[in-house]
């Protein structure tokens, strides 16, 4: 039967942000596509996932040009269950792509030049089948590419019509800063500032979150999670299948430490005393940063959107509980802020 979406998707509990200074609403949880969605994964869960998404709120999809594996195929895979399922629904979704990660081969393929922006923008549209994106994203400052090169590939990019916004991810602050002045005077200010977020992986407190708030740009959170490092995932060892059990996984099997595992077990006991799973606890700790618009999850099974998605029913801490959860994580080796 052809799939109708459900008719209470904006009557439940996602709550909606706007982004930065925009007039741009977020939903506070949204999907991403790096994982469980290439062609080496079940197309038929992907799309009930896409699905149940969507049903639950969810308007916006996070893609880049490389997700699969094979790289391209989240793009491709997600261009199809649009076209079978979504037709008419274009205007209800904000959908994300990015570019500057290795792609094709040769010089052009990788990084942050005006020649890869260009090439890959028009790889995407085609690949979703879309006619814009919502939002593209330079997906990494090179270390090399003049940062108004990039900037003005965005700038253009917008102005052809390709995409209606720019977001910038994993800047250093002060290639960050240049990059927002010119986007600003261009009259293409940035509208969102995405890099990794956790309880383990807090970097970003150092100055990105402050820097994109003060430039009045939304902030999102990309793996949340730690990748499933922060769920009840791994409290007895590797299990099989999951991200660092497969050779596709981004998550390796040394990442999965000792004491982050002792830890994961400690904040386990509180999100029980609060009633939640680890993986929503861990998800209302990002949330809770009012300078935060929305976290990006993956994802590779509807019952896991489910059981994140309940995330929503609680994300306020006590002082008390936020006491705890520093002296768990301080016996971590985490990055935190420099
Ligand atoms: N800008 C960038 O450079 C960048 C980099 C990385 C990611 N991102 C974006 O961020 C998105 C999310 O990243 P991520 O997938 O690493 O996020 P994450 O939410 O930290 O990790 C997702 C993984 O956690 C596990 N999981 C999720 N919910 C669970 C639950 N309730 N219970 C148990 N396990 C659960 C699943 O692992 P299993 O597969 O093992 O079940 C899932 O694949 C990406 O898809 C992408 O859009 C962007």
């Amino acid at each position: 039967m052809d799939y109708i979406p459900s008719e209470n998707r904006y009557t439940g509990e996602m709550l909606y942000k706007y982004c930065g200074k925009s007039g741009l609403m977020l939903p506070k949880i949204s999907l991403g596509l790096w994982h469980n969605f290439g062609d080496v994964d079940d197309f038929d869960v992907a799309t009930d996932m896409i699905k149940y998404a969507f049903d639950n709120g969810i308007t916006h999809f996070d893609l880049a040009n490389n997700y699969g594996p094979s790289p391209g195929s989240a793009e491709s895979n997600f261009g199809k269950i649009l076209k079978t399922n979504f037709q008419g629904y274009r205007d209800e979704m904000i959908i994300s792509s990015k570019a500057g990660h290795a792609m094709w081969p040769g010089p052009y393929g990788d990084g942050s030049s005006r020649k890869n922006l260009m090439a890959s923008i028009d790889q995407s549209l085609r690949r979703t089948g879309l006619e814009y994106f919502d939002i593209f994203y330079s997906h990494r400052y090179d270390g090399v590419t003049p940062v108004e090169e990039t900037m003005q590939a965005l700038i253009d990019i917008v102005k052809q019509g390709k995409a209606l916004y720019i977001g910038l991810s994993k800047y250093p602050t002060d290639k960050a800063k240049i990059a927002y002045d010119m986007l600003k005077a261009a009259g293409t200010p940035c509208l969102i500032y995405q890099d990794r977020y956790s309880m383990f992986t807090r970097e970003v407190e150092a100055g990105p979150l402050q820097l994109a708030h003060d430039q009045g740009c939304g902030f999102i959170a990309f793996s949340p999670l730690a990748q499933g490092l922060l769920t009840n995932k791994y409290l007895h060892g590797i299990p099989e299948g999951s991200r660092a059990a497969r050779s596709t996984g981004f998550l390796q099997r040394d990442q999965v430490t000792d004491d982050k595992i002792a830890a994961v077990r400690k904040l386990n006991e509180i999100a029980e005393q609060r009633n939640q799973s680890l993986a929503q606890m861990a998800l209302a700790w990002v949330l809770k940063d009012e300078r935060v618009t929305s976290v990006i999850i993956g994802a590779s099974s509807v019952n896991q959107l489910a059981d994140n998605l309940s995330t929503l029913d609680c994300i306020s801490f006590s002082s008390e509980e936020l006491e705890m959860i520093e002296r768990i994580l301080s016996t971590v080796n985490i990055q935190m802020p420099k």
